[in-house]
């Protein structure tokens, strides 16, 4: 049998007790393609995690006067909370403090550092003294310290370097010859010609100015810096270098590393020549998507425009918060967030055109046939065009989703929906039933019923629970992939009695 697994990783995130519906982009993203993958029989697994190393958090902790450690223990928790209220189903939620990660890191650095691809080197740059931090000319603030605004010095340090410049014709010949590894295609332009073609420089891999991090085993003064740590958590989550690999040996190379547009350079260069000089497979494909922006501009606590997720998840349900994710943002653009926006898409998609059709539809079911589904032999005009859209939809969605083309691939679904509320219109279900006409109306309304049916199994991977209440409220059994091939799947004869609206709409508010 062909082998059909999917390995699919968002990036690790900084823990942070101030999340934002941005945060919520990428992993709702991921979330959705890995149900989409096991809906269609993939064996998937879904990494998440989080990124607990470096001078930040350890300034953070010694602000609070707990250890790093305990820091990020306590805000790692409103992580996993947002995820939970996101309803994202990840396998594996990894911590770049957890024992096995650690291990493997060090495993890794220690290998590249027998083979003669890190090697000790020194480390030059301007460096601020309160803050313990090097900067490059670039990063300064009119010539002075970003963070704090003070005087910076050359200076340099001991450091280990990871030999990157050793790869950089590997790297553009794998780039140029796997047209799918990064994507967008415009995000592999701005790589090869702005970062890969200019010149590759060795990475500085280690740092003596700080402690919070991962040993670096055979020199105790240094600890592992940033990348290496942070991107092995793809393939120590596997078990990668330990005794029991067989995830690594089953999930790997990754299909998909979803991951925003400011660290594709990261995925796409340095953690290929890791790779590379590790001898392993590089990923698939490394997608950028791009940012959600609130008028035009970065969502941030200091700007003020920050609102905790959970506030919109409480007010409109998680639904609506991953429609508005999945359907709004051109993936792999820039995209607008607001509430006025959410408002605008939930009302219009998500409570009238599906959550109105459901109920209106259930509703006529038990007033002209006390909820029992029928069907019957007398056709209507309108029924084949219908039937027709319903039963293609599934390829359509099929070939979005090839491209991830998400928002795409949920309208069509919603297609679907429109056509039916078109087809009450067409056929008149009222109309039918003062004229007595009971046969063309049991059809009328068994093939609203299995249009919604179908639509409610195609919706799964991106609204879970509205797709699940539907199928509910349908009183189905016919859920599978496989009960959407053909027209007509829906049993007969069964009774609902049991619903109510799905999505209320909700009045806009002044801003
Ligand atoms: N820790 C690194 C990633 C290491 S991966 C080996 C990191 N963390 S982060 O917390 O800053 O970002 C996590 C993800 O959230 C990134 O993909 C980032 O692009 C995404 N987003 C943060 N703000 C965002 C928006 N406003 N919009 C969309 N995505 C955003 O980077």
């Amino acid at each position: 049998m062909e082998n059909k697994k999917y390995y699919i990783t968002t990036p690790i995130y900084y823990p942070s007790a101030n999340f934002h519906i941005g945060h919520c982009y990428t992993t709702v993203i991921a979330d959705s393609l890995a149900r989409y993958k096991k809906l269609h029989g993939y064996d998937v697994y879904f990494l998440t995690g989080s990124d607990e190393h470096g001078l930040k958090i350890q300034r953070k902790a010694e602000e609070k006067g707990v250890t790093p450690k305990e820091y990020v223990d306590e805000v790692i928790e409103n992580a996993k909370d947002l995820w939970k209220s996101l309803g994202i189903e990840y396998d594996r939620f990894i911590r770049t403090t957890d024992e096995d990660h650690v291990e493997v890191v060090q495993k890794i650095f220690k290998k590249l550092y027998d083979q003669g691809d890190i090697y000790k080197g020194s480390y030059e740059g301007l460096y601020c003294t309160p803050c313990e931090s090097f900067w490059t000319e670039s990063q300064l603030v009119d010539g002075k310290c970003p963070d704090c605004g003070r005087d910076v010095e050359p200076a340099s340090e001991e450091a280990y370097f990871f030999r990157l410049s050793k790869y950089q014709d590997r790297l553009v010949d794998y780039i140029e010859s796997h047209p799918e590894f990064i994507q967008p295609v415009s995000r592999k332009n701005e790589m090869i010609n702005n970062f890969i073609k200019p010149g590759l420089e060795d990475l500085c891999v280690s740092r003596t100015t700080f402690t919070w991090g991962i040993p670096v085993t055979f020199d105790s003064k240094h600890v592992v810096y940033v990348w290496i740590d942070a991107l092995s958590n793809y393939i120590s989550a596997l078990g990668y270098l330990t005794n029991d690999d067989s995830k690594f040996q089953k999930y790997w190379p990754a299909d998909l590393h979803i991951v925003g547009k400011e660290i594709v350079r990261f995925h796409t260069i340095i953690w290929p020549c890791i790779l590379m000089a590790l001898d392993l497979p590089l990923p698939h494909q490394v997608f950028g998507h791009g940012w959600l922006v609130i008028n035009g501009g970065k969502i941030s606590k200091s700007l003020g425009n920050y609102r905790d997720p959970r506030e919109y998840i409480n007010e409109y349900g998680k639904d609506a918060i991953r429609y508005y994710l999945l359907r709004e943002v051109p993936f792999g653009s820039d995209g607008q967030f607001s509430e006025e926006l959410l408002i605008n898409r939930y009302n219009t998609d998500l409570a009238n055109t599906v959550g109105n059709l459901v109920n209106r539809t259930l509703s006529m079911l038990t007033k002209y046939f006390e909820g029992i589904i029928e069907n019957s032999e007398v056709k209507t005009e309108y029924d084949e065009d219908l039937i027709n859209l319903v039963i293609n939809t599934e390829s359509k969605v099929e070939k979005y989703m090839e491209l991830l083309e998400i928002p795409e691939a949920l309208d069509s679904i919603f297609e679907i929906f429109r056509r039916c509320n078109k087809y009450i219109d067409e056929t008149t279900p009222w109309l039918l039933a003062k004229e007595e006409n009971k046969d063309k109306l049991k059809t009328v309304l068994y093939n609203l019923l299995e249009s919604i049916r179908i639509g409610a199994i195609l919706l799964t991977p991106y609204l879970p629970d509205t797709a699940n209440e539907i199928l509910r409220q349908l009183n189905t059994s016919k859920k599978d992939l496989d009960t959407i091939k053909e027209f007509g799947e829906l049993e007969t004869n069964i009774h609902i009695n049991d619903f109510k609206p799905i999505f209320m709409r909700v009045e806009k508010k002044d801003e």
